[in-house]
C-alpha cells in the first residue's frame, strides 16, 4: 500500500503528464496511424506503420507502444513479432471512415484550443479570451476573431460537428419535439444538428440560422449524403446577424452550445429577440454541458467553462442560472433534462 504522500504525488504527475497524452492523440490522428490499421487486412508491425507512415522507426516504436498503454491499440504477438491493431476506442471514434470519427474535433484542439490553452493564467488574469496573445488577432467581435480565415472556418465547422454523430440523438430526444413542426436551429453552423433533427422528426422543417459566411461555407463543404436526401429538402438556411436581424417565425428555436459563447447580457438580448419571433406556444430548446445546481462540477463541465473563458465571451451554467435568462425573456416553465452524455438539454415554452 502506498502512502498517502505517494498517492499525492501520483496524482500530481498524472496531472502534469495530462497535456502529454492528448499530444499523443494528437499525433496519432495527424499521422494517420489509426486509419493506416484500419485499412490494413491485418496487425502491422512497427517497422510496416513506419514505413507506411514514412515516419521514423524509432519514434513510431514510442508512439506505438505509448498508445498501447492509452489503449487506443491493441498489441498482438504473432511468432515473437509485434503488431498492432486498433482498440474498439481507436476504431470507433479515431478512424475517419467511422461514423461516429471524432477526430476533426482533435485537430481543431491540437491547432487552435490548445494554443489558447497556453495562456490560461492570463485569460484568468484579464478575464477575457486570448485570440490576441494566441494568434494576433483582435477579438472585439468574437466569430471575426474564430473565423479569421477561410481554413479556420472549415476547420471550427468541421471539428463542431463531430460531436453530434454521438450527442445528437441524446440531446433531439430528451423531449418529445414532434409537436414543432418549424425549428430554426440558431447559430446551427455546418447544420449537422440540423440533419439530426430532420431524420429524427419527419414531420418537422428546419431552418439553419447563422452568418453569411458560415452559411455559404456549409453549402459549398457540407453536403448532404446520399442517404439523407429526404431530410435535406426539409431543410433551409437563413442568413444573418441574430443580434440584429429579425430571425424566421417558428415553433422551436434550437440554442446548441451558443448561448455558452456569450455574457449574460448578450443571451439575454438574444432570448428577447427569439421570443419576439416564436410563435404562440412554441418553445426553446437550449443544449449545453450542464453545471451541477451547486455550480462545482462535473469536472469536464468546468473545463468547459475555462474553454469558454480562453476561446468566447461566455462561460458554461447551471440549469438554474439558464432558467433565469430565460424568464425575463418571456419563457416560462424551463424544464431540463440530463442525458448522461456531454450534453443536456432544457425545453422552455412561450
Ligand atoms: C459554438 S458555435 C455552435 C454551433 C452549433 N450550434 C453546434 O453546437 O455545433 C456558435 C454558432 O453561432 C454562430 N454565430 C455566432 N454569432 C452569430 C451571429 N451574430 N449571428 C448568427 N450566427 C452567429 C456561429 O457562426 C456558430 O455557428
Amino acid at each position: 500500500m502506498s502512502s498517502p504522500e505517494a498517492q499525492a504525488y501520483r496524482l500530481l504527475t498524472e496531472y502534469t503528464n495530462g497535456f502529454m497524452v492528448s499530444q499523443v492523440l494528437f499525433a496519432a490522428c495527424e499521422l494517420g496511424l489509426f486509419d493506416l490499421l484500419s485499412e490494413a487486412p491485418e496487425p502491422l508491425g512497427s517497422a510496416a506503420v513506419a514505413a507506411r507512415l514514412g515516419t521514423s522507426s524509432h519514434g513510431t516504436r514510442l508512439l506505438l507502444d505509448t498508445c498501447v498503454s492509452l489503449k487506443l491499440l491493441q498489441l498482438e504477438s504473432r511468432g515473437g513479432q509485434a503488431s498492432y491493431r486498433n482498440t474498439e476506442l481507436s476504431g470507433t471514434y479515431l478512424v475517419r471512415a467511422s461514423p461516429k470519427c471524432q477526430v476533426n474535433m482533435l485537430a481543431y484542439l491540437a491547432r487552435t484550443t490548445y494554443r489558447c490553452w497556453g495562456h490560461l493564467a492570463q485569460a484568468v488574469r484579464d478575464g477575457k479570451n486570448q485570440y490576441q496573445e494566441a494568434f494576433g488577432v483582435a477579438s472585439d467581435e468574437l466569430f471575426t476573431a474564430i473565423y479569421r480565415s477561410d481554413g479556420e472556418r472549415v476547420q471550427f465547422m468541421r471539428g463542431l460537428q463531430d460531436v453530434w454523430s454521438v450527442s445528437g440523438r441524446p440531446v433531439l430526444t430528451a423531449f418529445d419535439l414532434s409537436p414543432f413542426r418549424l425549428i430554426c436551429d440558431v447559430g446551427g453552423c455546418s447544420g449537422a444538428l440540423a440533419k439530426q433533427c430532420a431524420a429524427l422528426y419527419p414531420g418537422c422543417r428546419v431552418t439553419v440560422c447563422d452568418t453569411p459566411d458560415v452559411v455559404r461555407t456549409a453549402k459549398e463543404h457540407f453536403g448532404s449524403r446520399e442517404e439523407e436526401e429526404e431530410e435535406e429538402e426539409r431543410i433551409g438556411f437563413w442568413e444573418g446577424d441574430f443580434f440584429k436581424d429579425p430571425l424566421p417565425e417558428a415553433d422551436l428555436y434550437i440554442l446548441a452550445r451558443v448561448l455558452h459563447d456569450w455574457s449574460d447580457e448578450r443571451c439575454s438580448h438574444l432570448l428577447t429577440c427569439i421570443h419576439g419571433a416564436c410563435r404562440p406556444g412554441g418553445g426553446v430548446l437550449v443544449i449545453e454541458s450542464l453545471l451541477d445546481a451547486d455550480g462545482r462540477g462535473p469536472l469536464t463541465t468546468q473545463l468547459y467553462s475555462l474553454n469558454m473563458l480562453v476561446q468566447t465571451e461566455g462561460r458554461e451554467r447551471t440549469p438554474a442560472q439558464y432558467a433565469a435568462l430565460l424568464a425575463p425573456a418571456g419563457f416560462r416553465d424551463a424544464r431540463c433534462r440530463r442525458t448522461g452524455g456531454l450534453y443536456d438539454a432544457i425545453l422552455a415554452r412561450k
